[in-house]
């Protein structure tokens, strides 16, 4: 087992240098998802923590650093860092309240699971690291991301409060680990039994999912984008469930419910192209339209008129499922007001008069 040492730091490279070789006892994530751990260190102890977890993961690593070099955080009592805690503390929305970090070309979106390990400064997350988040929150949006805390004492809430806050759409892989000076020695150890915990996405490199619209199924050919990354790390969850409507007799379209990753360019729509406008919407094409979307897809091998059949051409409230599997079988959420008192059948029906057996409403079980 080879650990890859894609080394995407922006200057040090300390930890990398005892990494090549893994230990026998390690858990690896061999069958997950990329995996990229972004840390900050100011006096190297979470650098350390970091060298040690990446012995024990195959994972990538982006150190944060902050545009200003040579900053003492710690001198005349922690001033320095305790005025960019409090800035942040003050004003947490704006961008202007974050210190700089220098750029980075690592595209977070890439990868599937993200371990943050930063230090506490005055029971707040490091500023560093806040900026990092606060900048890339949409990126993460999705993601299974994990938190590592250090700190000398003091306890973790008011950092885990703050990750959550800058991180809101994350899927929370585990609980967070907090290492102190207590337990620092033990580090090797801690890293190991939590690792063993945490829920590591499956690689969202899938290049396709279904599309089912009243028990028919086809398949959408993926194009490789964050959009669709973050779909299918989504559809990894469970099948999407859209009400769509015919609109100006060329697509039908409507609200994911959420939002994805926009990279828009003029399109020349064609028949079965499926594309996200508007960075919340899906449109299905059944003709033509040229505008401006982010290609998702496209709905492989069916003529225009097969395509009017199977998208209901013309219709309004279409429901739509999409889904890793041919046969998706239970309705994770319903995305839309209109859908949320509806009743469902287990494999995605919508029904308007239910009778006996297992039913879904807004997206729970029940037994009529
Ligand atoms: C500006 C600043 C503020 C800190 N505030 C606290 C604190 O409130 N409580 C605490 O237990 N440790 C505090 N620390 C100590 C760090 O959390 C701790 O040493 C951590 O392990 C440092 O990680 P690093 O060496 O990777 O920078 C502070 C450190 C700095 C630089």
């Amino acid at each position: 087992m080879r650990k890859r040492m894609l080394y995407v730091l922006l200057a040090l490279v300390a930890v990398a240098c005892s990494h090549d070789t893994i230990e026998t006892n390690a858990h690896t994530n061999n069958n997950t998802g990329r995996t990229l751990v972004v840390y900050y260190s100011f006096t190297n102890n979470v650098r350390t923590i970091v060298g040690e977890l990446t012995k024990q993961i195959d994972a990538d690593i982006l150190e944060v650093q902050p545009a200003e070099e040579g900053l003492d955080y710690a001198a005349n009592n922690y001033k320095i860092g305790s005025a960019l805690i409090s800035a942040i503390r003050n004003n947490p929305n704006s961008p202007d309240s974050y210190p700089a970090i220098k750029p980075t070309d690592v595209d977070v979106a890439q990868y599937d699971n993200i371990i943050i390990a930063t230090p506490l400064w005055w029971s707040q997350m490091a500023a560093p690291m806040q900026t990092y988040l606060f900048n890339n929150a949409t990126k993460l949006s999705g993601k299974h991301v994990a938190l590592i805390v250090s700190s000398a004492s003091s306890n973790i809430n008011s950092v885990v409060a703050d990750a959550e806050r800058l991180v809101p759409h994350a899927t929370w892989m585990g609980q967070p680990l907090w290492i102190n000076n207590n337990n620092r020695s033990r580090t090797a150890t801690l890293l190991t039994q939590w690792i063993a915990t945490l829920d590591f996405q499956s690689s969202t490199n899938t290049s396709s999912m279904y599309i089912t619209i009243n028990n028919q199924t086809h398949n959408i050919t993926l194009v490789d984008n964050q959009a669709t990354q973050q779909l299918v790390a989504k559809l990894q969850e469970g099948p999407i469930n859209v009400i769509l409507n015919t609109n100006a007799d060329f697509e039908i379209w409507g609200p994911l419910g959420f939002s994805l990753p926009m990279s828009n360019e003029h399109i020349n729509a064609q028949p079965g192209d499926v594309v996200l406008y508007n960075g919340s919407n899906i449109c299905i094409f059944y003709d033509t339209n040229s505008w401006n979307y982010t290609r998702l897809g496209h709905i492989d091998g069916m003529t225009e008129s097969q395509l009017r059949t199977f998208l209901h051409a013309g219709e309004s409230n279409i429901q739509v499922t999409l889904s890793l599997s041919s046969t998706p079988s239970a309705i994770k959420s319903v995305a839309t007001d209109a859908a949320k008192s509806a009743y469902y059948t287990p494999d995605g029906r919508k029904v308007a008069n239910p009778l006996h057996g297992i039913h879904i409403i807004d997206g729970k079980k029940v037994l009529l």
